[in-house]
């Protein structure tokens, strides 16, 4: 929920990056056949060089943009930009084996399937069972201009889209079906298991994924804490899914789309052969993103009123949430009063907890559940995954980082144009070339990248390592980034403008 919501605050943001992104992926790739060769903002080129996997040609008349099709079949409204709904899709109550209710009976693939066979595949059974048919048959033998009618209800009045989507959206729906549809059985063994290979699978991955999601695949958490789903998870439990987000992208996301890229099906199974083989742990506890702002992780609303022990000082005047973030108390350093909180409006006097790293798992525990203060307890809020989590991050994952930035938030040395190709790699994609696609401030106040950068640069290092509480923002560490990856990328970063 959380993290749509962050994705639609985005949305605009992407449409501006969309052009950065697709430029990046084409400097990524050494391969001609993988650059795009016309910008994907027209939706009427948006596809030149896609070989459709049905023959039929597409009407006159009928023009639209069949990849943003592909999203909008997993999720319009983050793709229309339009409120989520509340109530569930009409046709929802003749069923009754799948219990979900609301956005979720919207989605086309919620009734079709990633696999696009509704009954007859993969949500033939389980949790997804509808027993609703799948739309293969009809995208090979119904004319876009067909489909387009089915889907302002000429067949069933209760399959009307037309009243939550505009034409052109209905259009790209249309054209994705009857142009770009794949048969992921096509890709798959009898086990579900890839039929590509996962050699040159590993070879594509490190040309474009590898920038968000790390060499592992676990730098983007795409469930929670207590749930964690990796790409290595997807690719196993769900590789009709995978193989949709592959060819499509992410809605909402700057993800790019294998079509949009001119990959062969030969390439999306060796991409799908390579993930089947990644690791479904972790690479970070979460508990980075914990301390920053825990109720954003697990979901919850911030408690209300002051932390109890904030009223023991008296120098920082903020109230209410702020006071219950870990960093507000013991700094973005880790050292509270003796680090870069010691002076200022953030100042408290409280101290840092770095010298806890070597503090035992159940002294920790005792820190965190009130034992050893009764105002500091966190348990009400926190279950066990999460205290488990943030002592991890105590112990093995906080770092003392006055290597890289000075104690009068100087940095110390850095290659920027090293920095700069990190971060062309990987941060312009979603934060834009300069860093300002999105603002984290406001209008009057605009903070952005290169802000973060030179004001609060342990913030910067905190949030790049760890990743930003609720939204896919990847976790540096799991990027495989090193001290020296830090101090490269914040020497360029600190050139980004700051306004
Ligand atoms: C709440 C469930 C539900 C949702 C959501 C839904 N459909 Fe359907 N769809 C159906 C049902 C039920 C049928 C009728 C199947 C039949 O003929 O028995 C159908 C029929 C179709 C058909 C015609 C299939 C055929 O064989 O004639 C197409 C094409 C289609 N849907 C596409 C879509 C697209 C695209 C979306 C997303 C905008 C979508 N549907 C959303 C339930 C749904
Ligand atoms: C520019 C950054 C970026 C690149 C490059 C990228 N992704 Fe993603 N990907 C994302 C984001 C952001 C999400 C959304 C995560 C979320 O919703 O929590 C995502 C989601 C996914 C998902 C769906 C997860 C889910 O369950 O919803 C899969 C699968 C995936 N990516 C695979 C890949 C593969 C394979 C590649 C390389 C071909 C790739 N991605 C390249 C950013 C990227
Ligand atoms: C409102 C301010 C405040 C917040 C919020 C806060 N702490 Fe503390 N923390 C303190 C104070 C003050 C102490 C020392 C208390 C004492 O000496 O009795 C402390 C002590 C600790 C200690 C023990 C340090 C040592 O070396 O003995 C750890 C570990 C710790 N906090 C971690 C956390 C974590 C993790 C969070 C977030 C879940 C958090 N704190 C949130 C104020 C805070
Ligand atoms: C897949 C998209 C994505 C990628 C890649 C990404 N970020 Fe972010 N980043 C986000 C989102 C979303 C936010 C949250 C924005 C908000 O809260 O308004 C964010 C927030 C931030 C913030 C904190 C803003 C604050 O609240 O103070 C910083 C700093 C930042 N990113 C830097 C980076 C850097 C540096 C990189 C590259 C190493 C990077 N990001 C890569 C999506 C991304």
């Amino acid at each position: 929920m959380k993290k749509h919501l962050k994705s639609m605050m985005i949305a605009a943001g992407v449409i501006l990056v969309f052009a950065v992104v697709l430029a990046g992926c084409a400097t990524q790739s050494s391969s001609p056949t993988s650059a795009p060769t016309q910008p994907p903002a027209k939706p009427t080129t948006a596809v030149p060089t896609v070989a459709p996997t049905n023959t039929s040609v597409p009407e006159p008349g009928l023009s639209g943009n069949p990849v943003r099709g592909g999203l909008l079949y997993d999720e319009w409204w983050v793709v229309v930009g339009a409120d989520e709904p509340s109530s569930d899709q009409p046709l929802w109550k003749t069923q009754s084996t799948n219990t979900r209710s609301g956005a979720d009976t919207w989605r086309c693939k919620e009734c079709h399937g990633w696999d696009y066979k509704g009954v007859d595949g993969a949500y033939g059974s389980g949790s997804h069972m509808t027993g609703f048919a799948g739309i293969f048959t009809a995208a090979q033998d119904k004319s876009a201009v067909e489909l387009l009618a089915i889907l302002k209800g000429s067949a069933n009045a209760d399959h009307d889209f037309s009243k939550v989507m505009d034409e052109q959206s209905l259009i790209d729906l249309a054209l994705f079906m009857d142009q770009t549809l794949l048969d992921p059985a096509t890709l798959l063994k009898s086990d579900n298991t890839s039929t590509g290979e996962a050699g040159p699978g590993l070879a594509k991955f490190a040309e474009i994924c590898l920038f968000c999601h790390g060499p592992q695949g676990n730098a983007i958490n795409f469930g929670n804490l207590d749930e964690l789903e990796f790409i290595g998870h997807l690719a196993e439990d769900n590789p009709w899914e995978f193989i949709h987000k592959v060819r499509y992208g992410q809605p909402g996301t700057v993800m790019p789309s294998g079509i949009l890229l001119n990959w062969s099906d030969q390439e999306i199974a060796d991409l799908l052969a390579h993930a089947q083989t990644l690791t479904k742990e972790p690479m970070v506890s979460g508990g980075g993103q914990l301390y920053d702002e825990w109720w954003d992780v697990i979901g919850v609303e911030a408690p209300a009123g002051d932390q109890p022990l904030w009223a023991s000082q008296t120098t920082n005047t903020r109230t209410g949430a702020d006071t219950w973030r870990c960093k507000e108390c013991h700094g973005w350093d880790y050292k509270g009063a003796e680090g870069a909180y010691g002076s200022g409006s953030h100042q408290t006097g409280f101290a840092g907890i770095l010298s806890a790293s070597s503090m035992a798992s159940e002294d920790l525990t005792a820190w965190l559940n009130g034992q050893k203060n009764p105002d500091h307890d966190f348990s009400q809020y926190l279950d066990e995954t999460a205290i488990n989590a943030l002592i991890t991050f105590v112990q093995k994952e906080m770092k003392d980082v006055s290597t890289i930035v000075n104690a009068d938030g100087s940095i110390i040395g850095g290659d920027p144009a090293r920095g700069q190709r990190v971060f062309e790699g990987t941060c312009a994609k979603c934060h834009g070339a300069d860093g300002k696609a999105m603002n984290f401030g406001n209008a009057e106040e605009p903070e952005f990248v290169g802000t973060i950068a030179v004001e609060n640069p342990w913030e910067f290092i905190h949030k790049v390592s760890f990743g930003q509480p609720g939204t896919f923002m990847p976790s540096g560490i799991a990027l495989g980034y090193t001290e020296e990856t830090f101090r490269d990328l914040l020497a360029y970063a600190r050139t980004l403008p700051v306004k």
